[in-house]
């Protein structure tokens, strides 16, 4: 797992759909820390890809690159400022994959991409566009994998309404994307009381998820879905999930 620190100008984050309400620092990487240990109790090996501490969001780093078993996709961010969180990702990927990438006018942020086997679903969101999905479709289907844009709706990312917790299981937040693309699968519905519950990072088969939503918890619970907990609520401020913050590398 590639992990990278919490800046102190996390303040200044990028918000598109959040209130900016004032986020502790000092919380926040304590956050983190707890965040990769249970990466490391899951399996992973970390690597902290290098501070960027005048980068506001660079510990959301999944949204830099996109890893598949053949190849790594260099993304290009939709928010300008976070453009420059490339290039220390970049160095750590090209060892591990032959490496492609999205070109402006292209954008896409990794957040914005749900990879379930073979299928790779992407949100048209504010941060991803249909050249930046295209140019991921170039690269991917001769490779197998099927590339389908869907909508995201009142949220920042596809991943904020939709993760994969299972083989064929997703969790979802139905207000915040079309359900219709996913139905091939498995559909469990976070909690009406937390909407931004859908939010669950997949490692083989274990799943770690945010502390803060009790009530879908005990839904995954009622499912037989163990759970490793994480306190997330301070970079949920910066509109950062438990996905946002590693980038999984095999
Ligand atoms: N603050 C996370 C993002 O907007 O990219």
């Amino acid at each position: 797992a590639l992990t990278r620190d919490v800046s102190e100008a996390i303040v200044h984050c990028e918000l598109t759909h959040h209130e900016r309400v004032p986020i502790d620092v000092s919380r926040a990487r304590t956050q983190h820390l707890a965040y990769e240990d249970v990466l490391r109790a899951v399996g992973c090996t970390l690597e902290r890809v290098p501070a960027a501490l005048e980068l506001p969001d660079a510990v959301f780093i999944e949204d830099t690159a996109l890893v598949f078993d053949e190849i790594a996709v260099m993304t290009h961010p939709g928010a300008e400022s976070r453009r420059s969180e490339l290039p220390p990702v970049e160095h750590a990927l090209a060892s591990r994959r032959t490496l492609a990438r999205i070109d402006p006018p292209g954008t896409l942020d990794g957040g914005d991409v749900l990879v379930v086997d073979r299928h790779v679903f992407v949100g048209r969101s504010s941060r991803t566009n249909d050249i930046g999905i295209e140019q991921l479709r170039t690269i991917l289907s001769p490779l197998g994998y099927t590339v389908d844009a869907v909508p995201v709706l009142d949220c920042l990312h596809l991943k904020s309404a939709v993760t994969a917790i299972g083989g064929q299981t997703l969790l979802i937040n139905r207000a915040w994307t079309r359900a219709a693309a996913f139905r091939a699968y498995d559909l469990v519905d976070v909690h009406p009381f937390e909407p931004a519950a859908a939010n669950a990072l997949r490692i083989g088969d274990q799943l770690i998820y945010p502390a803060e939503f009790p009530r879908t918890a005990e839904r995954l619970d009622r499912r037989g879905i163990k759970l490793h907990s994480v306190p997330a609520s301070e970079l949920a401020k910066a509109e950062g999930g438990v996905t946002c913050c590693s980038l999984i590398v095999w």
